[in-house]
This record gives structure tokens, sequence and C-alpha cells, in this order.
């Protein structure tokens, strides 16, 4: 779509996380810039496209199990991305057509595209936010008008943690998030991995790949499965704990144990 007008703020000379993301999803709202940095670490690891297909399965899976077996009617998602198939408000209403999201992020085309997306939605807006900043995420009247935080809480911070440098502390916002939920509520985490000595040579094609993303997107960290653990806190895993993602409840073929087995890890917890 190079030759489209981009919507206002987007920045064509530098590739963003939300749009090479879309490009390795086979959706069509990337540009060059985005497709060259895509192009870049599919060289060090070919399997990009595969982490992001597991990245939406299990998405799919953790709202579904939220909102069928949880029975969570609210879903708070943090650096939501572009709108693909099988977004979580599609999700959920599969459930119940009253469940209500908030989709929340900071990049331009993401807003502009789900907002498009949402134009006539009543139980789904789409709100800007920095993951950086939660505390003013929590305080934005959408987030507000949207979520009853005397009711349970989804929150989804699904492929966006990994994006946030470790100075940025993913750990405390994860914890100042989810200390203004109420009892009840839920956290489920997706991460880039390294698998450290138990995989080798996963583990040097991670850094490898953590490289070039840091040199084109500037961001991007594989965290060993301790770090990521962390972030839930106090919370109560449920089973099966943080594990690959194709082993968090997989349904039909998904439980296939691919190269990107030991590169992506997701869980999901109960605060009680
Ligand atoms: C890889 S996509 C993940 C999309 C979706 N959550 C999923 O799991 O399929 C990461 C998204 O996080 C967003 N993001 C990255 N850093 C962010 C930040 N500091 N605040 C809000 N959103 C952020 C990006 O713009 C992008 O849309």
């Amino acid at each position: 779509m190079t030759s489209e007008k981009p919507p206002p703020g987007v920045d064509l000379t530098r590739p963003s996380i939300a749009r090479v993301y879309d490009y390795y999803l086979g959706g069509k709202d990337n540009f060059a810039v985005d497709r060259r940095a895509a192009e870049m670490a599919l060289k060090v690891t070919p399997d990009g496209p595969e982490v992001g297909r597991a990245c939406r399965a299990f998405l799919r899976r953790a709202v579904r199990y939220l909102a069928a077996e949880a029975g969570i009617r609210q879903f708070l998602d943090l650096g939501s991305g572009l709108p693909t198939q099988g977004n979580v408000h599609e999700i959920a209403h599969g459930v119940d057509p009253a469940a209500r999201v908030v989709y929340v992020d900071n990049d331009p085309m993401a807003l502009a595209h789900g907002r498009a997306l949402l134009a006539d939605a009543q139980t789904t807006t789409v709100a800007e936010g920095d993951l950086r900043q939660p505390e003013k995420i929590l305080e934005h009247p959408e987030v507000r008008r949207m979520i009853d935080f005397d009711q349970p809480v989804g929150l989804l911070l699904l492929a966006v943690l990994h994006h946030l440098s470790d100075d940025e502390d993913p750990g405390g916002i994860a914890r100042r998030l989810t200390a203004a939920l109420p009892s009840g509520s839920y956290l489920a985490i997706s991460h880039f991995h390294n698998p450290g000595d138990a995989h080798p040579e996963v583990s040097r094609r991670a850094l490898a790949v953590e490289k070039v993303f840091n040199e084109t997107l500037g961001t991007g960290r594989w965290r060993t499965h301790q770090e990521i653990s962390a972030y839930f806190g106090d919370l109560e895993m449920l089973p099966p704990g943080l594990v690959p993602l194709a082993d968090w409840h997989p349904v039909g073929d998904e439980s296939r144990q691919t190269d990107i087995y030991h590169t992506i890890v997701g869980g999901v917890a109960h605060k009680p």
C-alpha cells in the first residue's frame, strides 16, 4: 500500500512493530520500510510469520478460555496491534455479544485502522496509550467508560512486553496494572523466549534475531523463563503454567512442536 496515503502521524521513514507484525501475518497495512526490516529478520530466522500465527492462535485460545471458562466479560488489550482476523472482541462476542473490549496501542496506524473497524461498535473501543505510562492508560476516559473496575477484568499483554527494554521496567508496569484490577481478574502474557543452555542453538538464534530487531526496530527482548514468570507477580498461574505457546490449551494441531516451539511462551494467571 506504498502508493496509498498513510493515516496522519504514520512515519514512512522508520519501520513500526505493528506494521512488521502485520506483514508477517500476511496483512496489507505495511510499507516498504517495514517489509525491509521484516525481511532482514527473516534472513536470521525464517520463522517470523509462524511466530505471528502462534501469537494470534494463543490470543484466540486465551480470550476464549477467559470468556467461556472464567466468565470474563471485559477485556483490556494493551499493545493490541493492527486489526486482523480473530480480534479479541470477535472471540469474546462469540461467547457473549455484550462483552466489552478496549484496545490500546501507541501506533498511529493501529489506532486509525482500529477506529475504522470499530466505528459502530457499542461494546468495543480503541484508545491511544503507551504501556510505559500505565497510570495514564488506567485513567483514559475510554478505558473508564468501558471498563468497570469493580468487576473482574481480563488484562492482555500479548506480544508486547518484549517490546519494552529492561530499563523501561516491564515487570513494574505489569504490577502497576494488575494492582488496579479487582480480585477475580486475569492476566495473560505472551513473550519472546530465550531458552538459554537448555537449547543452545535456539538461544543463539534468539540473540541473533534480537540484534536485528534492535538495529531495525529499536526494540525486542528474548527473555528467560524466570524473567517472564516474574511479570505475573503474586498472581496464581493457571495450569499448565508459563509454557511454549503450542502447549497452552492446544486445539487441533496447534500443539505441534515446530522450530518456534522454544522461542515464544505464554501463560494466564488469576488474581485471587
Ligand atoms: C507484535 S504486536 C502484538 C499485537 C497483539 N497484541 C497480538 O498479540 O497479536 C505489538 C503491538 O504492541 C504495540 N506497542 C509496542 N510498544 C508499545 C507501547 N509502549 N505502548 C503501547 N503499545 C505498544 C505495537 O504498536 C504493536 O501494535
